[in-house]
C-alpha cells in the first residue's frame, strides 16, 4: 500500500487524492483562489432555507401562525446551518486535520498528502469566513432574529461519546477517520437539499459553491481513509472497529435537528412542552436502519475503504442487529 496513486492491493482503489493530482485541482478550482464575496441580495424572492427540507413547516400550531412565521423559521434555521459549518469545520475537520499533520501517528503521511490537508485546512477557514459574513449579513436584514440555544450536533456527539469507550491512544487515529466518514458520507445530500424550489437565488449560489469544494473534500477523504484504514496497526483496527456500528448510529440520529427543532417552535408558541410534544410527533417513526439512503452511503463508504471487511468492524454491525 502507497499514498502514491498506486493501486491498493488491498481494496484496489487508485489514492490519487493523496498525491500532487489533488493540488492541481484546487488551485484551479477552490472557492477561495476563484470566487468572488458572497453577498446575499434581498431584493430577489426566495425562502432561505428549502421548505421540504423544514418538518416544523407542517406543524398545526405553525400553520396557524402565517406566512411570517413560515418566513421567520426558515430564516432562522438557514441561520443554524450557518452556526453548524462555523463550528463544525474548525472544531471537527480543521481539527482533525491538524492531527495529520502534526500528531503522533503510527502512520506516515507523504508531502504531498500534508499539503494536500493544508489545502483542506484553508478551504474550512474559508467556509467559515463565508457563513460568518452572511451571518452578519442576516443579522442587519433581519434584526428581530431571536437568538436560539444550539444543540450539540450529532456528529460531534457522536465522536465524543465514542471516545469514551476508546484508550486515548487511539483517540487521534479514531477522530481522522470520523472525518473522513463525515466528509465522505453526505455530500451529494448536502448538494441536492438546498436545490428545492423556491430556495432563494443568493442562497442556491452560495450552497453550490460551498459544495465544489466539498466534492474535491469527499475524493480526498475518501483516500486519507482507505489508506489510513490499511496502514494502522491491526491492534488500532480491533479497538476502533468495534465501536463503529455505534458510531454510526450517533453520527445519523436527528437528535440534533430535534432538539433544535424544539427550541424554534418553543420560541414562537412560548409552550416549550407543548413544542416538544409536536416535534416529538413530527419525528415519530424515524428510525435508522440500513436501508435509509443516508446510511447506505455510509456503509458504501466504509465498504469501499476496505473497513466493512475487518471482522471487528463486522462485529460492531452484529452487535446492532445489522447484516453488512
Ligand atoms: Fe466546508
Ligand atoms: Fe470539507
Amino acid at each position: 500500500m502507497n499514498a502514491n496513486g498506486q493501486e491498493t492491493p488491498e481494496t484496489g482503489r487508485t489514492l490519487s487524492s493523496l498525491t500532487g493530482e489533488y493540488t492541481v485541482r484546487w488551485e484551479s478550482r477552490s472557492s477561495v483562489r476563484t470566487r468572488p464575496r458572497k453577498t446575499i441580495d434581498f431584493e430577489e424572492e426566495g425562502y432561505f432555507f428549502p421548505e421540504d427540507k423544514q418538518p416544523l413547516l407542517l406543524a398545526d400550531e405553525v400553520a396557524s401562525l402565517g406566512g411570517k412565521a413560515k418566513n421567520d423559521i426558515l430564516v432562522q434555521s438557514f441561520y443554524k446551518y450557518l452556526h453548524d459549518i462555523v463550528n463544525l469545520e474548525i472544531k471537527e475537520i480543521v481539527a482533525a486535520c491538524s492531527k495529520i499533520l502534526y500528531a503522533d501517528l503510527p502512520v506516515e503521511f507523504s508531502e504531498e498528502t500534508k499539503l494536500n490537508t493544508y489545502s483542506v485546512i484553508i478551504d474550512e477557514y474559508y467556509h467559515v469566513y463565508i457563513a460568518q459574513d452572511m451571518i452578519l449579513q442576516l443579522e442587519e436584514q433581519h434584526p428581530d432574529l431571536k437568538p436560539l440555544d444550539y444543540p450539540i450536533s450529532d456528529s460531534r456527539r457522536a465522536v465524543i461519546e465514542t471516545k469514551k469507550h476508546l484508550d486515548p491512544k487511539y483517540h487521534d487515529v479514531f477522530e481522522i477517520l470520523a472525518n473522513c466518514c463525515f466528509e465522505t458520507t453526505l455530500v451529494r445530500e448536502l448538494v441536492e437539499f438546498f436545490n428545492s424550489p423556491g430556495v432563494h437565488p443568493s442562497i442556491k449560489y452560495y450552497v453550490n459553491d460551498h459544495m465544489n469544494d466539498e466534492s474535491r473534500h469527499y475524493a480526498f477523504f475518501y483516500d486519507l481513509m482507505t489508506y489510513l484504514w490499511a496502514e494502522v496497526p491491526e491492534d488500532y483496527r480491533q479497538a476502533i472497529g468495534i465501536h463503529l456500528a455505534d458510531f454510526t448510529l450517533l453520527y445519523l440520529s436527528v437528535e440534533s435537528e430535534k432538539l433544535f427543532n424544539i427550541e424554534l417552535l418553543g420560541s414562537f408558541i412560548e409552550d416549550r412542552e407543548q413544542a416538544r410534544t409536536s416535534v416529538e410527533a413530527l419525528y415519530a417513526g424515524f428510525e435508522i436502519t440500513p436501508d435509509v439512503p443516508i446510511v447506505k452511503n455510509v456503509l458504501r463508504a466504509f465498504r469501499n475503504a476496505g473497513m466493512l471487511d475487518h471482522p471487528s468492524v463486522r462485529a460492531g454491525f452484529t452487535r446492532i442487529g445489522w447484516t453488512v
